[in-house]
Protein backbone atom coordinates (compact mmCIF):
# COMPACT_ATOMS: atom_id res chain seq x y z
CA UNK A 1 0.00 0.00 0.00
CA UNK A 2 1.26 3.72 -0.94
CA UNK A 3 1.70 6.04 2.14
CA UNK A 4 1.18 9.86 1.76
CA UNK A 5 2.13 12.26 4.82
CA UNK A 6 0.01 15.56 4.29
CA UNK A 7 1.67 18.31 6.58
CA UNK A 8 4.61 20.21 8.46
CA UNK A 9 8.24 20.75 7.24
CA UNK A 10 10.53 22.34 9.50
CA UNK A 11 13.75 22.63 10.13
CA UNK A 12 14.71 22.21 14.28
CA UNK A 13 17.16 24.61 16.02
CA UNK A 14 17.82 22.88 18.80
CA UNK A 15 19.58 24.00 22.37
CA UNK A 16 20.93 21.31 24.76
CA UNK A 17 20.98 22.46 27.96
CA UNK A 18 21.31 21.06 31.49
CA UNK A 19 17.86 22.03 32.85
CA UNK A 20 15.33 24.50 31.27
CA UNK A 21 14.98 28.28 32.24
CA UNK A 22 12.70 29.99 34.26
CA UNK A 23 10.97 32.51 33.03
CA UNK A 24 13.47 36.20 33.11
CA UNK A 25 16.51 33.77 33.47
CA UNK A 26 19.17 33.54 31.12
CA UNK A 27 21.18 29.86 31.41
CA UNK A 28 24.10 28.46 29.23
CA UNK A 29 23.27 25.83 27.03
CA UNK A 30 25.73 22.62 26.31
CA UNK A 31 25.49 22.59 22.69
CA UNK A 32 23.60 23.67 19.48
CA UNK A 33 22.92 21.74 15.94
CA UNK A 34 20.35 22.19 13.28
CA UNK A 35 18.19 19.29 12.10
CA UNK A 36 15.63 18.79 9.56
CA UNK A 37 12.24 18.07 11.41
CA UNK A 38 8.58 18.94 11.28
CA UNK A 39 5.50 16.13 12.51
CA UNK A 40 4.72 15.94 9.00
CA UNK A 41 8.34 15.47 8.11
CA UNK A 42 9.44 13.49 10.50
CA UNK A 43 6.80 10.89 9.59
CA UNK A 44 7.62 10.77 5.85
CA UNK A 45 11.23 10.58 6.55
CA UNK A 46 10.15 7.45 9.51
CA UNK A 47 8.18 5.83 6.75
CA UNK A 48 11.16 6.16 4.19
CA UNK A 49 13.83 4.73 6.36
CA UNK A 50 11.24 1.75 7.01
CA UNK A 51 10.93 1.18 3.62
CA UNK A 52 7.91 2.07 3.25
CA UNK A 53 6.34 3.75 -1.05
CA UNK A 54 5.69 7.57 0.87
CA UNK A 55 4.86 10.88 -0.83
CA UNK A 56 5.54 13.93 0.99
CA UNK A 57 2.57 17.22 0.65
CA UNK A 58 3.51 20.30 1.87
CA UNK A 59 5.26 23.76 1.54
CA UNK A 60 8.97 24.76 2.37
CA UNK A 61 10.07 28.55 1.76
CA UNK A 62 12.42 29.59 -0.83
CA UNK A 63 15.53 29.44 1.12
CA UNK A 64 18.72 27.17 1.93
CA UNK A 65 16.87 25.56 5.20
CA UNK A 66 13.92 24.46 2.14
CA UNK A 67 16.88 23.27 -0.47
CA UNK A 68 18.55 21.18 2.34
CA UNK A 69 14.73 19.71 3.39
CA UNK A 70 13.91 18.85 0.17
CA UNK A 71 17.27 16.56 -0.30
CA UNK A 72 16.77 15.52 3.16
CA UNK A 73 13.44 13.64 1.84
CA UNK A 74 15.16 12.58 -1.25
CA UNK A 75 17.98 10.79 0.47
CA UNK A 76 15.56 8.78 3.12
CA UNK A 77 13.53 7.74 -0.14
CA UNK A 78 10.44 9.81 0.36
CA UNK A 79 8.91 11.65 -2.63
CA UNK A 80 9.09 15.18 -2.73
CA UNK A 81 6.72 15.68 -5.98
CA UNK A 82 4.68 16.74 -3.01
CA UNK A 83 6.10 20.08 -2.52
CA UNK A 84 5.55 23.50 -3.29
CA UNK A 85 8.07 25.77 -3.31
CA UNK A 86 6.35 29.31 -1.74
CA UNK A 87 7.90 32.63 -2.71
CA UNK A 88 7.95 35.34 0.07
CA UNK A 89 8.00 33.35 3.52
CA UNK A 90 11.00 31.38 5.02
CA UNK A 91 10.50 27.42 5.95
CA UNK A 92 9.08 26.67 9.27
CA UNK A 93 11.28 26.60 11.85
CA UNK A 94 10.97 24.68 15.60
CA UNK A 95 13.08 26.31 18.06
CA UNK A 96 13.99 23.37 20.65
CA UNK A 97 15.11 22.97 23.93
CA UNK A 98 16.43 19.41 25.38
CA UNK A 99 17.69 18.66 28.46
CA UNK A 100 19.93 15.83 29.79
CA UNK A 101 16.87 13.69 30.95
CA UNK A 102 15.77 13.93 26.42
CA UNK A 103 12.70 15.33 27.69
CA UNK A 104 12.05 18.94 25.38
CA UNK A 105 10.45 22.41 24.92
CA UNK A 106 9.16 23.43 21.01
CA UNK A 107 8.02 26.52 19.60
CA UNK A 108 7.50 26.01 16.45
CA UNK A 109 7.02 29.30 13.51
CA UNK A 110 5.29 28.11 10.81
CA UNK A 111 6.04 29.77 8.45
CA UNK A 112 6.17 28.06 4.91
CA UNK A 113 3.42 25.30 6.33
CA UNK A 114 0.85 28.42 7.22
CA UNK A 115 0.45 28.38 3.58
CA UNK A 116 -0.74 24.79 2.88
CA UNK A 117 -4.58 25.20 2.30
CA UNK A 118 -7.40 24.15 -0.05
CA UNK A 119 -5.96 25.39 -3.27
CA UNK A 120 -2.84 23.76 -2.93
CA UNK A 121 -4.55 20.20 -1.80
CA UNK A 122 -6.07 20.96 -4.74
CA UNK A 123 -3.46 21.50 -6.84
CA UNK A 124 -1.58 17.80 -5.80
CA UNK A 125 -4.34 15.94 -5.60
CA UNK A 126 -3.54 13.95 -8.95
CA UNK A 127 -0.73 12.91 -6.71
CA UNK A 128 -2.52 12.35 -3.86
CA UNK A 129 -5.63 10.40 -4.97
CA UNK A 130 -2.80 7.93 -6.38
CA UNK A 131 -2.17 6.67 -2.08
CA UNK A 132 -4.20 4.67 -0.06
CA UNK A 133 -3.33 5.56 3.69
CA UNK A 134 -2.73 9.13 4.85
CA UNK A 135 -0.86 10.90 7.80
CA UNK A 136 -1.94 14.10 9.07
CA UNK A 137 -0.94 16.11 12.28
CA UNK A 138 -1.85 19.64 13.24
CA UNK A 139 1.01 21.66 12.03
CA UNK A 140 -0.47 23.39 8.94
CA UNK A 141 -4.04 24.84 9.12
CA UNK A 142 -6.43 23.09 10.52
CA UNK A 143 -9.16 23.90 7.34
CA UNK A 144 -6.64 22.29 4.94
CA UNK A 145 -6.68 19.48 7.30
CA UNK A 146 -10.73 19.05 7.33
CA UNK A 147 -10.48 19.57 3.64
CA UNK A 148 -8.55 16.88 2.91
CA UNK A 149 -9.43 14.60 5.65
CA UNK A 150 -13.05 14.95 4.06
CA UNK A 151 -12.57 14.10 0.59
CA UNK A 152 -10.11 11.40 1.30
CA UNK A 153 -12.71 9.52 3.14
CA UNK A 154 -14.91 9.82 0.94
CA UNK A 155 -12.94 8.23 -2.04
CA UNK A 156 -12.38 5.46 0.89
CA UNK A 157 -8.87 5.97 2.01
CA UNK A 158 -7.59 4.87 5.63
CA UNK A 159 -6.93 8.18 7.44
CA UNK A 160 -4.62 8.55 10.62
CA UNK A 161 -4.41 11.35 12.42
CA UNK A 162 -1.89 12.73 14.64
CA UNK A 163 -3.04 15.83 16.86
CA UNK A 164 -0.20 17.49 17.75
CA UNK A 165 -0.02 20.58 18.57
CA UNK A 166 -2.93 20.04 21.07
CA UNK A 167 -5.82 21.72 19.67
CA UNK A 168 -9.71 21.87 20.05
CA UNK A 169 -11.59 19.91 16.84
CA UNK A 170 -14.46 19.93 15.24
CA UNK A 171 -16.82 17.14 15.74
CA UNK A 172 -17.43 16.54 11.91
CA UNK A 173 -13.48 15.35 11.81
CA UNK A 174 -13.93 12.67 14.08
CA UNK A 175 -16.00 10.57 11.78
CA UNK A 176 -13.59 10.26 8.70
CA UNK A 177 -10.84 9.09 11.02
CA UNK A 178 -9.78 5.93 11.13
CA UNK A 179 -6.79 5.60 13.47
CA UNK A 180 -6.08 9.03 15.80
CA UNK A 181 -3.08 8.89 17.73
CA UNK A 182 -2.96 11.85 21.00
CA UNK A 183 -0.27 11.29 23.65
CA UNK A 184 -1.70 12.16 27.13
CA UNK A 185 -1.51 15.64 26.71
CA UNK A 186 -3.30 15.57 23.64
CA UNK A 187 -6.32 13.75 24.74
CA UNK A 188 -7.05 15.69 27.76
CA UNK A 189 -7.53 18.58 25.31
CA UNK A 190 -9.57 16.79 22.67
CA UNK A 191 -12.16 15.40 25.14
CA UNK A 192 -11.89 18.44 27.91
CA UNK A 193 -11.15 15.91 30.53
CA UNK A 194 -8.46 15.77 33.04
CA UNK A 195 -6.28 12.34 32.85
CA UNK A 196 -5.55 11.96 36.37
CA UNK A 197 -5.79 8.11 37.62
CA UNK A 198 -6.50 4.92 36.39
CA UNK A 199 -9.55 4.39 34.02
CA UNK A 200 -9.68 8.13 33.10
CA UNK A 201 -7.37 7.47 29.83
CA UNK A 202 -10.31 4.36 29.16
CA UNK A 203 -13.41 7.21 29.44
CA UNK A 204 -11.29 9.75 26.99
CA UNK A 205 -10.42 7.24 24.37
CA UNK A 206 -14.12 6.00 24.53
CA UNK A 207 -15.64 9.54 24.17
CA UNK A 208 -14.14 9.63 20.84
CA UNK A 209 -14.95 6.43 19.66
CA UNK A 210 -18.34 7.63 20.69
CA UNK A 211 -17.80 11.17 18.47
CA UNK A 212 -16.94 8.38 15.53
CA UNK A 213 -13.04 7.50 15.48
CA UNK A 214 -12.62 3.44 14.78
CA UNK A 215 -9.36 3.15 16.53
CA UNK A 216 -7.97 5.31 19.41
CA UNK A 217 -3.98 4.74 19.91
CA UNK A 218 -2.96 6.73 22.87
CA UNK A 219 0.48 6.95 23.04
CA UNK A 220 1.70 6.79 26.72
CA UNK A 221 5.82 7.25 26.19
CA UNK A 222 7.93 4.43 28.28
CA UNK A 223 4.11 2.73 29.35
CA UNK A 224 3.61 2.35 25.48
CA UNK A 225 0.46 2.47 24.23
CA UNK A 226 -3.52 2.21 25.12
CA UNK A 227 -6.05 1.26 22.33
CA UNK A 228 -9.51 2.30 22.84
CA UNK A 229 -12.20 0.56 19.95
CA UNK A 230 -16.06 0.01 20.77
CA UNK A 231 -15.80 -3.54 22.20
CA UNK A 232 -11.85 -2.73 23.72
CA UNK A 233 -9.36 -0.96 26.00
CA UNK A 234 -6.34 -2.59 25.47
CA UNK A 235 -2.48 -1.71 27.30
CA UNK A 236 0.30 -2.21 24.16
CA UNK A 237 3.66 -2.29 26.82
CA UNK A 238 6.61 -0.40 25.30
CA UNK A 239 9.95 -1.20 25.37
CA UNK A 240 12.89 0.14 27.91
CA UNK A 241 15.46 1.78 25.73
CA UNK A 242 18.33 4.48 27.11
CA UNK A 243 16.88 7.83 25.78
CA UNK A 244 18.62 10.83 24.49
CA UNK A 245 16.16 12.78 23.16
CA UNK A 246 12.58 11.99 22.85
CA UNK A 247 12.19 14.66 19.84
CA UNK A 248 9.79 12.91 17.29
CA UNK A 249 9.24 10.36 19.27
CA UNK A 250 5.59 10.49 18.78
CA UNK A 251 6.27 10.62 14.94
CA UNK A 252 7.94 7.64 15.04
CA UNK A 253 5.35 6.48 16.72
CA UNK A 254 2.84 7.33 13.83
CA UNK A 255 5.06 6.21 11.19
CA UNK A 256 5.49 2.61 12.54
CA UNK A 257 1.78 2.13 13.21
CA UNK A 258 1.19 2.78 9.23
CA UNK A 259 3.78 1.32 7.78
CA UNK A 260 2.73 -2.20 10.13
CA UNK A 261 -0.53 -1.45 9.04
CA UNK A 262 0.42 -1.16 5.50
CA UNK A 263 1.87 -4.67 5.49
CA UNK A 264 -1.52 -6.42 6.87
CA UNK A 265 -0.36 -6.38 10.53
CA UNK A 266 -3.18 -6.59 12.47
CA UNK A 267 -4.10 -3.79 15.27
CA UNK A 268 -2.26 -4.60 18.09
CA UNK A 269 0.83 -5.84 16.25
CA UNK A 270 0.94 -2.54 14.87
CA UNK A 271 0.80 -0.62 18.03
CA UNK A 272 3.85 -2.90 19.39
CA UNK A 273 5.80 -2.03 16.06
CA UNK A 274 4.71 1.36 16.55
CA UNK A 275 6.26 0.98 20.20
CA UNK A 276 9.32 -0.26 18.94
CA UNK A 277 10.13 2.42 16.14
CA UNK A 278 9.18 4.93 18.78
CA UNK A 279 11.49 3.85 21.30
CA UNK A 280 14.35 3.69 19.05
CA UNK A 281 14.15 7.04 17.70
CA UNK A 282 14.54 7.99 21.01
CA UNK A 283 18.32 6.83 21.24
CA UNK A 284 20.11 9.91 19.22
CA UNK A 285 20.05 13.36 19.28
CA UNK A 286 17.77 14.91 16.47
CA UNK A 287 14.32 14.34 15.38
CA UNK A 288 15.37 12.35 12.36
CA UNK A 289 18.91 11.50 13.28
CA UNK A 290 18.20 7.65 15.12
CA UNK A 291 14.43 6.72 13.23
CA UNK A 292 15.14 3.08 12.32
CA UNK A 293 15.39 0.74 9.45
CA UNK A 294 13.11 -2.24 8.94
CA UNK A 295 15.81 -4.13 9.65
CA UNK A 296 16.60 -2.47 12.62
CA UNK A 297 13.24 -2.44 14.36
CA UNK A 298 13.14 -6.69 13.75
CA UNK A 299 15.93 -7.01 15.70
CA UNK A 300 15.49 -4.25 17.93
CA UNK A 301 11.93 -6.21 18.98
CA UNK A 302 13.72 -9.75 18.98
CA UNK A 303 16.38 -8.70 21.47
CA UNK A 304 14.16 -6.36 23.77
CA UNK A 305 12.13 -6.80 27.10
CA UNK A 306 8.82 -5.12 26.92
CA UNK A 307 7.96 -2.20 30.15
CA UNK A 308 4.65 -2.77 32.00
O1 LIG B 1 7.34 16.21 16.85
C1 LIG B 1 8.60 16.81 16.85
C2 LIG B 1 8.62 17.99 15.92
O2 LIG B 1 7.75 18.98 16.43
C3 LIG B 1 9.95 18.66 15.77
O3 LIG B 1 10.75 18.09 14.77
C4 LIG B 1 9.57 20.10 15.50
O4 LIG B 1 9.86 20.53 14.21
C5 LIG B 1 8.08 20.20 15.80
O5 LIG B 1 7.34 20.25 14.67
Amino acid sequence: MKTCVIGSINMDLVAVVDRFPQPGETIIGRDFATYPGGKGGNQAVALGRLGADVLMVGKVGNDSFGEQYLNNLRVNGVSNDGIKIHEGISTGIAVIEVDTAGENHIVVIPGANGKVDREFIEEKWNLIINRDIFLFQLEIPLDAVLYAVKNLKEAGKLIILDPAPARELPDEIYKCIDYITPNETEIAVLTGTEIDEDGDLEKAGRKLVEKGVKHVVIKAGKRGAYLATRDDFIHVPGFGVQSVDTTAAGDSFNAGLAFALARGDDILESIRFANAVGAISTTAKGAQSAMPSLMEVESFINQQTVNE
